[in-house]
């Protein structure tokens, strides 16, 4: 089987400043002591993404750095978004694509998550692909098929072995930000099916080697008993990754 190297990813949302985010970053970066048993990744918003770069590349720091969105087009007449081009300019690494806040408040579909995803990996950025079921979706035993279909349509055309250049990112909207927390056991099914699903598009190979996060109010307590798991390959952590001890927490689980 294939060893998949655990990643805990913070998305911090649209909280802090360029200055709160820097004092965020190293206040992590010094914490980490070197230790890269686990991948880290920071997505601060796009007004922070400079500053936290520089600190980043300065510190000699074991963090990737990571965007929340990115657009489909290299340039153009796009007032308010941002290209795939301007983000590897301030040496971004991963970029998270179909966030559920993404989906619920300014209408991202499968296809436009293809369409960013497209273009995410044809510059050679990584992105974290989110998808999840909502409250009413799970409550009507259709969370495995709402899941299939953002996969299928998220990934429609892209080809061969994308496991070093894609991370998925199982996050179910219910879960997210409330107080009710996936079951371990539960959020690894839908991991597995989901890697099923990888499977059957590109291959077990691929599906063996793709890293799939759990996200949804993963926090220093419960952090352990879902990776040990053996679908969940780290987590997308929000609020708790606003706190450098929280989340320093979270990556020595
Ligand atoms: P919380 O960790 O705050 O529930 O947010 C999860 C999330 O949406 C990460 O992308």
């Amino acid at each position: 089987m294939a060893t998949r190297k655990p990643m805990m990813a913070g998305n911090w949302k649209m909280h802090k400043n360029a200055a709160e985010a820097v004092d965020l970053v190293r206040a992590i970066g010094n914490d980490l002591d070197g230790s890269t048993a686990v991948e880290v990744v920071v997505c601060p918003p796009f007004t922070a993404l400079k500053s936290v770069g520089v600190t980043l590349e300065y510190d000699k720091y074991e963090i990737k750095l990571g965007a929340q969105n990115v657009f489909w087009e290299d340039e153009g007449a796009y007032t308010g978004e941002i290209s795939p081009l301007m983000l590897k300019q301030l040496d971004v690494e991963y970029v998270i694509v179909g966030h559920s806040e993404r989906r619920q408040f300014f209408g991202e579909t499968n296809d436009t998550v293809n369409k960013r995803l497209h273009a995410a990996l044809g510059h050679g950025l990584k992105p974290i692909l989110c998808v999840g079921e909502n409250l009413e979706e799970r409550e009507s035993g259709r969370t495995t098929d709402v899941v299939a279909a953002q996969i299928k349509g998220g990934l429609a055309g892209i080809d061969g072995d994308f496991s070093e250049s894609l991370v998925i990112a199982y996050e179910p909207i219910w879960a997210i930000g409330t107080g009710r927390v996936a079951k371990p056991e539960d959020a690894n099914e839908v991991i597995r099916h989901i890697r099923e699903v990888v499977g059957s598009l590109n291959g077990a190979e691929t599906a063996q080697k793709v890293r799939i996060l759990y996200g949804g109010r993963v926090k220093p307590g419960n952090v352990s008993r879902l990776m040990e798991e053996p679908e969940i390959d780290g987590a997308l952590v929000g609020g708790a990754s606003l706190s450098a001890e929280d989340f320093v927490s979270l990556i020595k689980y």
